[in-house]
């Protein structure tokens, strides 16, 4: 009897989140840089059908906005139409035959239509489509090798509540493998169908699945650990009763917020950007001004890869390429289900196409808010003048994905004095495999008993396209410098700084240096503030590690934008992916390393910048079975954009507290202020 592993939980495919789109949205974009609208998408489906570009056997992997060029941009007068385009890639799984095609929706055709050839060198796979998660999966479960491993290890009747879960193969050179359509499938076992599948790993057992010809192409089941029983559920009724301790806290905004929303555009305080959200990248911010001055033309996280540093066959082709193979937007949570933000909130909707093309909603997929963040300036002076304290106030931009067994928040914070902050959220289910329990593996510690979890990182990478004051911009390593104890440091104790002009994409390959406090300055090439200096900002790097894998492996070549905390090239329409357009199954050098090889000037030109950020992770017991949030990412900060501190003007917190134990009496409203 055929196994279906249809109702299989929590992995990329079964996005809750999705809801079918039956009629057009009736929303028209009223700006050439909205997202897209379930009726553009169903169009632009219409059009390859007519087109004969989408057959019975042809798939969607990856339908993106063809944003508009800057200089369609420029020329656009507001109110008039404008051309929308859409980028849609075109798979036969029949034949594994790939098309890329750029529709317009408003002309009604297909701009142009080119195949590409992903079983030639360098190769590269387009995304998965979420019908492969389950048929890789039915294809394994109802295979004899499969079955007859169950069966050696004793499991042949955990056969049915088996979960086997498909993985982005890596490239790893096997002739059975390159240039092919290949998904690995790890299993895991589950007591019952509402069971967490991550905690009970079948360890060394994996099959290879190739998804064109949809047949087993190998396996291998070489370990025989006993699979870890512990449960794995986060659920109250596996937990237990919740804590009574904690009171309320309750968020208000009597007034409403702060902000103002047309369409796109939103408007908070001294800030204006456009909200857009595509399949691919998730949330993407455009044209973001302060005190409508340009800073940043476009801010997204398009690519991260997810590296294990581990031996075993089971895990060290392991790099997740979370947006270039699993579209971090398509797997996109609908934020008002999990009560994700607090206060007055805007939700946008997010429009995605589904593996036939069709459009899909994401409902409330983009959450933005406002936050109290503690104090934004203070002083007391010891006079008559007092103490006067202003509190800092954040606007927040922010969605969730979840790939697998992890998910990832992306927080955009905006804040009263000019500054941007990007926080990263990694949180979800830690990647486990099993072993004898009180074994020592160097590779992975065991963090609940016979539960071991590999060393892995997760690596962002930002692409920031600047525009400080316009789009001339000019790069500056600024460092502080110690200064040798002599005529220059009689004392000692002086320090300077050093600026370095980083005038080429070669040059502007850096690693972020936390000795030297090290920060890049992005300046404006032609404007100045009042004292005579270069508008600018400053890209300010948390400190991580960047790729810990070896130079000569795999993933180096595949995740170059990894080896480097920042990279920094002349601004290109099409230049968009860290780590290429199609990173599943690629050998590697697509993206940054291409996109650099000309080593263009970036001097006084449009720049764009992209930062790597993230986590290494040696797995705690702590991280068990629920990871709690870690964060990582990034502060871009105006340096003499402004002429002084843009939020003197903010007025005192007439906001009413109370004081839990004295002052205005335990539980009596008294206000702040003198
Ligand atoms: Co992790």
């Amino acid at each position: 009897m055929p196994v279906h592993a249809h109702d299989t939980p929590d992995q990329p495919g079964h996005n809750p989140a999705l809801i079918p789109v039956t009629i057009a949205n009736g929303t028209e974009p009223r700006h050439p840089l909205d997202p897209l609208t379930a009726a553009e998408i169903e169009r632009a489906r219409e059009i390859l059908v007519d087109a004969g570009l989408l057959g019975e056997t042809a798939r969607v992997p990856m339908l993106l906005p063809d944003e508009p060029t800057k200089d369609e941009l420029a020329a656009w007068v507001p109110g008039t139409p404008f051309d929308r385009r859409v980028d849609v890639t075109v798979m036969d799984t029949a034949t594994g035959a790939v098309t890329e095609a750029i529709v317009s929706v408003t002309r009604g055709e297909v701009v142009s239509a080119t195949e590409i050839d992903p079983s030639a060198a360098p190769y590269g796979q387009p995304q998965y489509l979420f019908e492969e998660y389950e048929r890789a999966a039915d294809i394994v479960k109802n295979s004899p090798e499969w079955r007859a491993a169950m069966t050696r290890r004793g499991l042949e009747d955990r056969i049915d509540l088996a979960f086997c879960s498909p993985l982005a193969p890596g490239f790893v050179g096997r002739e059975n493998e390159v240039g092919r359509r290949v998904i690995r499938s790890l299993t895991f076992l589950r007591d019952s169908e509402d069971d967490i599948p991550w905690a009970h790993p079948v360890e060394g057992l994996i099959v290879h699945v190739d998804l064109v010809a949809n047949t087993v192409i190998g396996i291998e089941d070489e370990e025989d650990v006993p699979v870890p029983a512990g449960s794995g559920k986060y659920t109250p009724d596996a937990v237990g009763p919740a804590r009574t301790t904690l009171k309320p806290v309750e968020i208000t905004q009597p007034e409403g917020p702060s902000f103002a929303v047309k369409g796109s555009l939103v408007e908070w305080e001294n800030w204006s950007l456009r909200v857009d959200f595509n399949a691919r990248e998730g949330l993407v911010l455009h044209d973001v001004r302060f005190d409508d001055r340009p800073v940043l033309t476009r801010a997204s996280v398009p690519e991260m890869v997810v590296p294990y540093g581990d031996t075993s066959n089971t895990r060290f082709w392991i790099s997740y390429f979370d947006a270039g193979e699993y579209l971090l937007g398509k797997n996109a949570n609908h934020l008002e289900l999990g009560c994700d933000c607090l206060g007055v909130i805007k939700y946008f909707d997010g429009y995605v196409a589904d593996d036939h093309g069709h459009a899909v909603k994401i409902p409330n997929v983009v959450c933005m808010h406002e936050e109290d963040y503690g104090i934004l300036w203070k002083h007391t002076e010891p006079s008559s003048v007092g103490a006067h304290v202003r509190r800092s106030r954040r606007l927040v931009v922010s969605y969730f994905s979840t790939i697998g067994n992890y998910d990832y928040g992306f927080y955009w914070y905006f804040y009263l004095d000019g500054s941007i902050q990007l926080e990263a959220k990694a949180t979800g289910i830690v990647f486990v495999g099993g072993g004898i329990p009180g074994s020592t593996n160097a590779h992975a510690p065991e963090i609940a008993p016979g539960v071991f979890a590999p060393v892995h990182q997760h690596l962002f990478s930002a692409r920031l396209d600047v525009a400080i004051d316009g789009e001339d911009n000019r790069l500056v390593e600024i460092d502080a410098a110690r200064i040798p104890m002599g005529d220059a440091n009689p004392f000692g104790n002086a320090f300077t700084w050093t600026e370095t002009t980083l005038r080429t994409e070669s040059e502007a390959q850096r690693e972020a240096d936390t000795s030297a406090a090290r920060v890049w300055e992005v300046r404006s090439a032609s404007k100045t503030n009042y004292i005579g200096k270069p508008t600018a900002y400053h890209l300010i790097p948390q400190p991580t590690a960047l790729l810990m894998a070896d130079p000569a492996s795999s993933v180096a070549a595949r995740a170059a934008f990894a080896t480097k905390h920042l990279w920094g090239t002349a601004y290109d329409h099409e230049e968009r992916w860290p780590a290429g357009r199609y990173p599943n199954a690629h050998q590697g050098g697509a993206g940054l390393p291409a996109y650099t090889e000309d080593d263009r000037s970036i001097d006084g030109e449009d720049l764009v910048l992209w930062h790597t950020f993230g986590l290494t992770h040696i797995p705690r017991p702590e991280d068990w079975p629920i990871m709690p949030v870690d964060y990582a990412g990034f502060w871009f900060k105006p340096y003499g954009f402004l002429d002084v501190n843009p939020a003197m003007d903010v007025p005192e917190s007439s906001q009413a507290h109370q004081i839990a134990d004295g002052g205005c009496g335990r539980g009596t409203a008294c206000t702040c202020g003198h």
